[in-house]
Protein backbone atom coordinates (compact mmCIF):
# COMPACT_ATOMS: atom_id res chain seq x y z
CA UNK A 1 0.00 0.00 0.00
CA UNK A 2 1.22 3.49 -0.79
CA UNK A 3 0.60 6.67 1.09
CA UNK A 4 1.72 10.05 1.23
CA UNK A 5 3.78 11.45 3.55
CA UNK A 6 4.63 14.78 4.89
CA UNK A 7 8.46 15.15 4.14
CA UNK A 8 8.95 18.57 4.65
CA UNK A 9 7.17 21.55 5.89
CA UNK A 10 7.88 25.77 5.36
CA UNK A 11 6.16 28.95 5.62
CA UNK A 12 6.19 32.41 5.19
CA UNK A 13 5.02 35.21 7.15
CA UNK A 14 5.68 39.15 5.13
CA UNK A 15 7.05 41.60 7.71
CA UNK A 16 4.55 44.14 8.61
CA UNK A 17 2.36 43.39 11.43
CA UNK A 18 -0.96 45.25 11.66
CA UNK A 19 -2.16 45.11 15.97
CA UNK A 20 -5.22 45.23 17.03
CA UNK A 21 -4.35 48.60 18.45
CA UNK A 22 -3.06 49.81 14.91
CA UNK A 23 -7.12 48.55 13.98
CA UNK A 24 -8.27 50.99 16.57
CA UNK A 25 -7.13 53.68 14.43
CA UNK A 26 -9.01 53.20 11.36
CA UNK A 27 -12.37 51.19 12.38
CA UNK A 28 -14.66 51.82 15.44
CA UNK A 29 -13.38 48.84 17.37
CA UNK A 30 -11.03 47.43 20.21
CA UNK A 31 -8.57 45.18 21.34
CA UNK A 32 -10.70 43.79 23.71
CA UNK A 33 -14.24 42.76 21.31
CA UNK A 34 -11.58 41.32 18.51
CA UNK A 35 -9.58 39.27 21.11
CA UNK A 36 -13.21 38.35 22.80
CA UNK A 37 -14.93 37.50 19.68
CA UNK A 38 -12.43 36.01 17.07
CA UNK A 39 -9.14 35.72 19.16
CA UNK A 40 -6.54 37.80 17.32
CA UNK A 41 -4.20 39.81 18.41
CA UNK A 42 -2.45 40.74 15.49
CA UNK A 43 -1.90 40.03 12.04
CA UNK A 44 0.87 39.92 8.97
CA UNK A 45 0.06 42.07 6.25
CA UNK A 46 1.79 41.94 2.34
CA UNK A 47 1.00 46.03 2.61
CA UNK A 48 3.45 47.59 0.64
CA UNK A 49 5.78 45.29 0.87
CA UNK A 50 7.11 43.17 -2.69
CA UNK A 51 5.37 40.59 -1.28
CA UNK A 52 3.02 38.84 -3.52
CA UNK A 53 0.56 35.58 -3.51
CA UNK A 54 2.82 33.60 -5.52
CA UNK A 55 6.14 34.92 -3.46
CA UNK A 56 4.92 34.11 -0.44
CA UNK A 57 4.02 30.34 -1.83
CA UNK A 58 7.51 30.19 -3.45
CA UNK A 59 9.00 31.33 0.01
CA UNK A 60 7.17 28.39 2.01
CA UNK A 61 7.49 25.66 -1.04
CA UNK A 62 11.55 26.91 -0.96
CA UNK A 63 12.11 25.85 2.49
CA UNK A 64 9.62 23.30 2.51
CA UNK A 65 11.55 21.79 0.53
CA UNK A 66 14.93 22.08 2.42
CA UNK A 67 13.53 20.62 5.11
CA UNK A 68 12.58 17.34 3.50
CA UNK A 69 16.24 18.08 1.93
CA UNK A 70 15.67 17.25 -1.77
CA UNK A 71 15.95 19.37 -4.93
CA UNK A 72 13.47 21.24 -6.95
CA UNK A 73 13.00 19.42 -9.73
CA UNK A 74 12.16 16.45 -7.63
CA UNK A 75 8.89 17.47 -7.88
CA UNK A 76 6.48 16.15 -9.87
CA UNK A 77 3.17 17.92 -8.91
CA UNK A 78 2.23 21.59 -7.40
CA UNK A 79 -0.80 22.45 -6.40
CA UNK A 80 -1.84 26.03 -5.22
CA UNK A 81 -4.50 26.12 -2.38
CA UNK A 82 -5.30 29.69 -2.59
CA UNK A 83 -8.20 32.18 -3.24
CA UNK A 84 -6.11 35.62 -4.53
CA UNK A 85 -3.49 34.45 -6.66
CA UNK A 86 -2.23 37.58 -8.78
CA UNK A 87 -3.39 36.77 -11.38
CA UNK A 88 -6.66 35.62 -13.53
CA UNK A 89 -4.31 33.14 -15.24
CA UNK A 90 -1.35 31.88 -15.33
CA UNK A 91 -1.83 29.87 -11.77
CA UNK A 92 0.14 30.67 -8.88
CA UNK A 93 1.53 26.85 -9.21
CA UNK A 94 2.82 28.10 -12.51
CA UNK A 95 4.77 31.42 -11.05
CA UNK A 96 5.90 29.29 -7.97
CA UNK A 97 7.18 26.72 -10.81
CA UNK A 98 9.01 29.66 -12.47
CA UNK A 99 9.97 31.20 -9.15
CA UNK A 100 11.84 27.67 -7.65
CA UNK A 101 13.57 26.76 -11.01
CA UNK A 102 11.61 23.96 -12.06
CA UNK A 103 12.08 22.88 -15.36
CA UNK A 104 11.13 19.32 -15.50
CA UNK A 105 7.43 20.06 -16.93
CA UNK A 106 5.61 18.73 -13.98
CA UNK A 107 2.02 19.68 -13.62
CA UNK A 108 1.18 22.82 -11.76
CA UNK A 109 -2.50 24.18 -10.96
CA UNK A 110 -3.98 26.00 -8.47
CA UNK A 111 -7.37 24.90 -6.73
CA UNK A 112 -9.58 27.43 -5.12
CA UNK A 113 -11.50 26.36 -2.29
CA UNK A 114 -10.90 29.42 -0.21
CA UNK A 115 -10.04 28.71 3.54
CA UNK A 116 -10.38 24.77 3.04
CA UNK A 117 -8.11 25.00 -0.16
CA UNK A 118 -4.75 23.33 1.97
CA UNK A 119 -7.07 20.51 2.54
CA UNK A 120 -8.81 20.24 -0.38
CA UNK A 121 -5.40 20.33 -1.84
CA UNK A 122 -4.10 18.09 0.06
CA UNK A 123 -6.63 15.55 -0.80
CA UNK A 124 -6.02 15.73 -4.35
CA UNK A 125 -2.54 15.06 -4.10
CA UNK A 126 -3.01 12.51 -2.10
CA UNK A 127 -4.74 10.33 -4.56
CA UNK A 128 -2.18 10.83 -7.34
CA UNK A 129 0.26 9.37 -5.24
CA UNK A 130 -1.40 6.85 -3.79
CA UNK A 131 -2.26 5.98 -7.12
CA UNK A 132 1.35 5.64 -8.25
CA UNK A 133 1.33 8.66 -10.99
CA UNK A 134 3.24 11.07 -8.73
CA UNK A 135 5.96 10.35 -6.46
CA UNK A 136 6.87 13.43 -4.99
CA UNK A 137 4.72 16.98 -4.84
CA UNK A 138 4.30 20.35 -3.59
CA UNK A 139 1.27 21.95 -1.74
CA UNK A 140 0.91 25.02 -1.03
CA UNK A 141 -1.77 27.36 0.96
CA UNK A 142 -1.13 30.56 0.22
CA UNK A 143 -3.79 33.73 0.89
CA UNK A 144 -3.50 37.68 1.07
CA UNK A 145 -7.03 38.39 1.76
CA UNK A 146 -6.03 42.31 2.69
CA UNK A 147 -5.39 43.24 -0.73
CA UNK A 148 -9.51 42.32 -1.15
CA UNK A 149 -10.44 43.38 2.32
CA UNK A 150 -12.79 46.51 2.70
CA UNK A 151 -10.58 48.52 5.43
CA UNK A 152 -13.43 50.75 6.18
CA UNK A 153 -15.23 47.53 7.25
CA UNK A 154 -14.78 46.34 10.71
CA UNK A 155 -17.22 43.36 10.75
CA UNK A 156 -14.25 41.36 8.57
CA UNK A 157 -10.83 43.82 8.44
CA UNK A 158 -10.21 42.71 11.90
CA UNK A 159 -10.44 39.00 10.70
CA UNK A 160 -7.65 38.50 8.12
CA UNK A 161 -3.97 38.48 7.44
CA UNK A 162 -1.96 37.07 4.65
CA UNK A 163 1.28 34.48 4.77
CA UNK A 164 1.96 30.70 3.18
CA UNK A 165 2.52 27.62 4.13
CA UNK A 166 3.66 24.48 1.86
CA UNK A 167 4.77 20.77 2.30
CA UNK A 168 6.31 17.91 0.61
CA UNK A 169 4.11 14.85 0.12
CA UNK A 170 6.13 11.89 -0.69
CA UNK A 171 5.11 8.36 -1.30
CA UNK A 172 5.47 6.01 1.45
CA UNK A 173 4.81 2.62 2.70
CA UNK A 174 3.53 3.86 5.75
CA UNK A 175 1.06 6.53 6.76
CA UNK A 176 0.68 9.53 6.30
CA UNK A 177 -2.02 10.73 5.29
CA UNK A 178 -4.59 8.61 6.74
CA UNK A 179 -7.81 9.72 5.00
CA UNK A 180 -9.02 12.87 4.21
CA UNK A 181 -13.01 14.15 3.56
CA UNK A 182 -13.95 17.22 1.52
CA UNK A 183 -17.82 18.71 0.54
CA UNK A 184 -19.49 21.77 -0.46
CA UNK A 185 -22.30 23.22 -0.45
CA UNK A 186 -22.70 26.06 -3.00
CA UNK A 187 -26.68 27.12 -1.83
CA UNK A 188 -24.53 29.04 0.41
CA UNK A 189 -22.47 31.06 -2.13
CA UNK A 190 -23.86 34.40 -0.99
CA UNK A 191 -22.92 34.12 2.88
CA UNK A 192 -18.98 34.91 1.71
CA UNK A 193 -18.06 36.11 -1.51
CA UNK A 194 -15.19 38.18 -3.50
CA UNK A 195 -16.44 39.01 -7.12
CA UNK A 196 -13.59 39.20 -9.60
CA UNK A 197 -12.96 42.03 -11.42
CA UNK A 198 -14.82 40.84 -14.49
CA UNK A 199 -17.87 42.06 -12.41
CA UNK A 200 -16.53 45.69 -13.52
CA UNK A 201 -18.74 47.25 -10.42
CA UNK A 202 -17.71 48.75 -6.95
CA UNK A 203 -18.18 45.46 -4.97
CA UNK A 204 -15.46 43.82 -7.31
CA UNK A 205 -12.65 42.11 -5.48
CA UNK A 206 -14.15 43.29 -2.08
CA UNK A 207 -14.90 40.63 0.37
CA UNK A 208 -18.33 40.53 1.20
CA UNK A 209 -19.50 38.36 4.54
CA UNK A 210 -22.52 37.17 6.90
CA UNK A 211 -20.07 36.45 9.82
CA UNK A 212 -23.06 35.42 12.14
CA UNK A 213 -24.74 32.59 9.57
CA UNK A 214 -20.86 31.51 8.59
CA UNK A 215 -20.41 31.21 12.37
CA UNK A 216 -23.22 28.93 12.90
CA UNK A 217 -22.78 26.18 9.71
CA UNK A 218 -19.10 25.97 10.16
CA UNK A 219 -19.40 25.06 13.87
CA UNK A 220 -21.67 22.41 13.00
CA UNK A 221 -20.47 21.30 9.54
CA UNK A 222 -16.64 20.86 11.26
CA UNK A 223 -18.16 19.03 14.13
CA UNK A 224 -19.63 16.28 11.42
CA UNK A 225 -16.65 16.38 9.25
CA UNK A 226 -14.43 14.93 11.93
CA UNK A 227 -16.54 12.46 12.38
CA UNK A 228 -16.96 11.33 9.17
CA UNK A 229 -13.33 11.38 9.03
CA UNK A 230 -12.60 9.65 11.73
CA UNK A 231 -15.31 6.95 10.69
CA UNK A 232 -13.90 6.50 7.56
CA UNK A 233 -10.59 5.57 8.89
CA UNK A 234 -12.15 3.47 11.46
CA UNK A 235 -10.46 5.75 13.79
CA UNK A 236 -11.78 7.15 17.34
CA UNK A 237 -11.02 10.44 18.86
CA UNK A 238 -9.48 8.83 21.51
CA UNK A 239 -6.43 8.18 18.54
CA UNK A 240 -6.00 12.03 17.78
CA UNK A 241 -2.81 13.54 19.56
CA UNK A 242 -3.57 17.04 17.77
CA UNK A 243 -6.06 19.19 16.25
CA UNK A 244 -4.46 21.67 13.60
CA UNK A 245 -8.08 23.41 12.32
CA UNK A 246 -8.01 26.30 10.12
CA UNK A 247 -7.52 29.73 12.26
CA UNK A 248 -10.71 31.54 11.58
CA UNK A 249 -11.87 32.42 14.84
CA UNK A 250 -11.05 30.83 18.25
CA UNK A 251 -14.83 30.31 19.33
CA UNK A 252 -14.84 28.34 16.24
CA UNK A 253 -11.70 25.81 17.07
CA UNK A 254 -13.05 25.60 20.62
CA UNK A 255 -16.59 24.22 19.24
CA UNK A 256 -14.57 21.75 17.10
CA UNK A 257 -12.09 20.84 20.04
CA UNK A 258 -14.60 20.18 22.34
CA UNK A 259 -16.90 17.76 19.59
CA UNK A 260 -13.41 15.91 19.77
CA UNK A 261 -12.92 15.63 23.35
CA UNK A 262 -9.86 17.01 22.66
CA UNK A 263 -8.71 19.61 25.94
CA UNK A 264 -7.31 23.10 23.99
CA UNK A 265 -3.57 21.92 25.07
CA UNK A 266 -4.39 19.10 22.33
CA UNK A 267 -5.46 22.11 19.74
CA UNK A 268 -2.63 24.19 17.44
CA UNK A 269 -3.22 27.68 17.50
CA UNK A 270 -1.52 30.81 16.06
CA UNK A 271 -5.04 32.45 15.55
CA UNK A 272 -3.53 35.72 18.45
CA UNK A 273 -0.97 36.37 15.93
CA UNK A 274 -1.91 35.56 12.41
CA UNK A 275 -5.45 36.10 12.16
CA UNK A 276 -7.36 33.53 9.41
CA UNK A 277 -4.79 33.35 6.72
CA UNK A 278 -6.99 31.41 5.12
CA UNK A 279 -5.68 28.48 2.88
CA UNK A 280 -1.90 29.14 4.41
CA UNK A 281 -3.64 29.03 7.94
CA UNK A 282 -3.08 25.14 8.56
CA UNK A 283 0.32 24.70 7.35
CA UNK A 284 1.28 28.15 8.70
CA UNK A 285 0.35 26.93 12.34
CA UNK A 286 1.80 23.18 11.77
CA UNK A 287 5.53 24.53 10.38
CA UNK A 288 5.46 26.05 13.54
CA UNK A 289 4.10 23.82 15.87
CA UNK A 290 6.68 21.13 13.85
CA UNK A 291 9.62 23.93 14.25
CA UNK A 292 9.04 23.95 18.00
CA UNK A 293 9.09 20.49 18.60
CA UNK A 294 5.57 20.30 20.04
CA UNK A 295 3.98 18.13 17.03
CA UNK A 296 6.60 14.92 16.49
CA UNK A 297 6.87 12.08 14.12
CA UNK A 298 4.66 9.54 14.28
CA UNK A 299 1.91 12.08 16.08
CA UNK A 300 -1.43 11.75 14.37
CA UNK A 301 -3.16 15.15 13.40
CA UNK A 302 -6.66 16.18 12.51
CA UNK A 303 -6.93 18.85 10.30
CA UNK A 304 -10.09 20.59 9.56
CA UNK A 305 -11.55 24.06 8.04
CA UNK A 306 -14.10 25.77 6.03
CA UNK A 307 -14.30 28.86 3.93
CA UNK A 308 -16.09 30.85 0.99
CA UNK A 309 -18.54 28.62 -1.09
CA UNK A 310 -19.39 26.68 1.55
CA UNK A 311 -16.71 24.64 1.66
CA UNK A 312 -15.33 22.27 4.35
CA UNK A 313 -12.79 19.22 5.39
CA UNK A 314 -10.67 17.32 7.27
CA UNK A 315 -7.44 15.01 6.93
CA UNK A 316 -6.65 13.08 9.50
CA UNK A 317 -2.50 12.97 8.76
CA UNK A 318 0.19 10.66 10.73
CA UNK A 319 2.99 12.88 10.55
N1 LIG B 1 -15.46 45.68 16.64
C1 LIG B 1 -16.45 46.01 17.48
N2 LIG B 1 -17.72 45.61 17.28
C2 LIG B 1 -17.98 44.86 16.21
C3 LIG B 1 -16.97 44.47 15.30
C4 LIG B 1 -15.68 44.93 15.56
N3 LIG B 1 -14.65 44.61 14.75
N4 LIG B 1 -17.54 43.72 14.34
C5 LIG B 1 -18.85 43.63 14.63
N5 LIG B 1 -19.12 44.31 15.74
C6 LIG B 1 -20.41 44.47 16.42
C7 LIG B 1 -21.57 44.28 15.48
O1 LIG B 1 -21.86 45.47 14.81
C8 LIG B 1 -22.66 43.87 16.46
O2 LIG B 1 -23.17 45.03 17.07
P1 LIG B 1 -24.75 45.15 17.40
O3 LIG B 1 -25.04 44.05 18.37
O4 LIG B 1 -24.86 46.53 17.97
O5 LIG B 1 -25.44 44.95 16.09
C9 LIG B 1 -21.92 43.08 17.51
O6 LIG B 1 -20.54 43.44 17.39
C10 LIG B 1 -22.05 41.58 17.34
O7 LIG B 1 -21.85 41.27 15.97
P2 LIG B 1 -21.93 39.78 15.42
O8 LIG B 1 -21.76 39.79 13.94
O9 LIG B 1 -23.16 39.11 15.99
O10 LIG B 1 -20.67 39.16 16.15
P3 LIG B 1 -20.20 37.67 16.20
O11 LIG B 1 -20.09 37.25 17.58
O12 LIG B 1 -20.98 36.80 15.25
O13 LIG B 1 -18.72 37.77 15.64
C11 LIG B 1 -17.49 37.27 13.63
C12 LIG B 1 -18.51 38.20 14.30
C13 LIG B 1 -16.20 37.36 14.39
C14 LIG B 1 -17.31 37.73 12.20
C15 LIG B 1 -18.01 35.82 13.69
O14 LIG B 1 -19.35 35.78 13.27
C16 LIG B 1 -17.20 34.88 12.87
O15 LIG B 1 -16.07 34.54 13.21
N6 LIG B 1 -17.79 34.34 11.77
C17 LIG B 1 -17.09 33.40 10.94
C18 LIG B 1 -16.27 34.12 9.95
C19 LIG B 1 -15.30 33.20 9.31
O16 LIG B 1 -14.61 32.48 9.97
N7 LIG B 1 -15.25 33.18 7.97
C20 LIG B 1 -14.31 32.24 7.48
C21 LIG B 1 -14.03 31.99 6.24
S1 LIG B 1 -13.13 33.21 5.38
C22 LIG B 1 -12.90 32.59 3.75
O17 LIG B 1 -13.29 31.53 3.41
C23 LIG B 1 -12.28 33.50 2.80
Amino acid sequence: MTYSKIKGIGSYLPETIMTNADLEKIVDTSDEWIMKRVGVRERHLVAQSSDTTASMAAEAAKRALESANITANDVEMIVVGTASADYNFPSAACVVQQKLGIDNECPAFDLNAACAGFIYALSVVDQYIRNGIVKTALVIGVDALSKVVDWKDRTTCVLFGDGAGAVVLQADESPGVITTHIQAAGEYAELLYCRSSLWNDENANVLQMKGREVFRIAVTKLGDVVDQTLEKANMDKSQIDWLVPHQANIRIIQAAAKRLNLPMERVILSVERHANTSAASIPLALDEAVTKGIIKRGDVLMFDAFGAGLVWGAALVKY
